[in-house]
């Protein structure tokens, strides 16, 4: 892990510091969106891309060569370490995760043994192996946080009521318990094999948990997210915590052990800080509707998030959630210029006004 980078941006600001160039990187930042995934990404389902370490470590690099974004993210899935230990789940093209036989009862759990992330996913680790010595930028790990995965486990697939993840929590709050924590030891032990591989920061993406209220969240998910931050704290790399629709949830999630939280497009940063305290650093929160809006916009917006962002020392620049594959990558690029060209300078000017 002797990684020699040329910017450490993100891992310092992701620290809590305030850093002279304001760092960025998107969510979904590779992919659809890129001609030049379309022209390598392999016919057929993702997971067999992700299972190419040279085409994935390629995949990964295509962004920082086009954006120079201050971070890589791996490119891999949520899912990967469900599917690798033969849970019966795919991801199917246009909608996303699919898992045939849902989850359902007690019996199901013998679909999640441990994670044996050397023989399970070996070509996770011989793509970061391959990226920590191509990268002089920081490579995010990532993992599903225990509420967003075992929604796609439960549901069977991607879902807009989350009516047989909340019907499980609440009629087998036990079973619910026991599911969860099945999946917080498989985000701990990627993501433990993530950072030993060489990335140097991670990120646990709850995406959906944003339809929780804030007391089922502290009871049904805060203790087993936060017992994968817990578990990784030895390990002294920084964190960030993200989700969709979290403004009621902001709080406790700032609490769970993170270095930093990733906010959505929903608030304000400033919101953010307010109820953050300034416990953690922030990360965001651009709507990526903007991008499909044309340079004007997205830089205007652009300037309203770094305003936003001043009562946050540490702070890394992205998008609200993922990139839309429709978005135009020229927008993007114009984005990352102006974080790095202003976005010091009106945060500055914004802290001492
Ligand atoms: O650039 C990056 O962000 C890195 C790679 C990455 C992917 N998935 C690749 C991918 C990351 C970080 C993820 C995380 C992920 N996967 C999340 C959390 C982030 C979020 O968006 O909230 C979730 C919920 C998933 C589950 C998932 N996988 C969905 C909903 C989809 C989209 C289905 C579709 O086709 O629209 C996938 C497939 C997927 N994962 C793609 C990519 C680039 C789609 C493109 C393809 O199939 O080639």
């Amino acid at each position: 892990m002797s990684q020699r980078l040329k910017s450490d941006l993100v891992t310092r600001a992701a620290s809590g510091e305030q850093t002279p160039t304001v760092p960025v990187w998107f969510m979904r930042q590779a992919g659809r969106s890129l001609p030049e995934y379309r022209a390598v990404r392999k016919r057929g389902s993702i997971l067999d891309t992700i299972k190419d370490p040279q085409l994935s470590a390629e995949i990964t690099l295509q962004p920082v060569r086009r954006y120079g974004v201050d971070a890589a993210i791996l490119y891999s899935d949520i899912i990967v370490p469900t599917f690798a230990v033969g849970f019966g789940i795919e991801v199917v093209e246009g909608k996303g995760p699919v898992a045939t036989v849902p989850f359902r009862s007690e019996e199901d759990l013998k679909r999640l043994r441990d994670l044996e992330p050397e023989v399970d996913t070996s070509y996770v680790i011989e793509t970061i192996r391959i990226l920590v010595k191509e990268l002089d930028i920081p490579l995010i790990g990532f993992a599903g946080a225990p509420f967003t995965v075992a929604s796609y486990l439960i549901e069977g697939g991607p879902s807009k009521t989350y009516l047989k993840t909340k019907s499980l929590m609440r009629s087998n709050p036990d079973l619910w318990h026991k599911l969860m924590d099945r999946l917080a030891k498989l985000a701990i032990s990627s993501l433990k094999s993530q950072i030993m591989a060489g990335a140097s920061i991670f990120q646990l993406f709850d995406s959906w948990v944003g339809v929780l209220s804030p007391a089922e969240y502290a009871e049904m998910v805060a203790p087993h997210s936060n017992a994968v931050f817990h578990a990784l704290a030895e390990l002294n790399v920084p964190s960030i915590h993200f989700g969709v629709g979290t403004a009621m949830l902001l709080d406790q999630i700032a609490s769970s052990g993170c270095t930093t939280v990733g906010v959505d497009d929903r608030i304000g940063l400033d919101y953010a800080c307010r109820i953050t305290q300034g416990k953690v650093a922030l990360q965001g929160n651009l709507d990526p509707a903007n991008i499909l809006m044309g340079k004007n916009i997205a830089i205007d917006q652009t300037k309203k998030v770094l305003l936003a962002s001043a009562c946050s020392p540490g702070y890394i620049f992205n998008l609200g959630h993922g990139v839309f594959p429709e978005s135009d990558p020229q927008v993007l690029k114009a984005v990352v210029d102006f974080v790095h060209d202003q976005g010091a300078a009106i945060r500055k000017n914004a802290q001492t006004r």
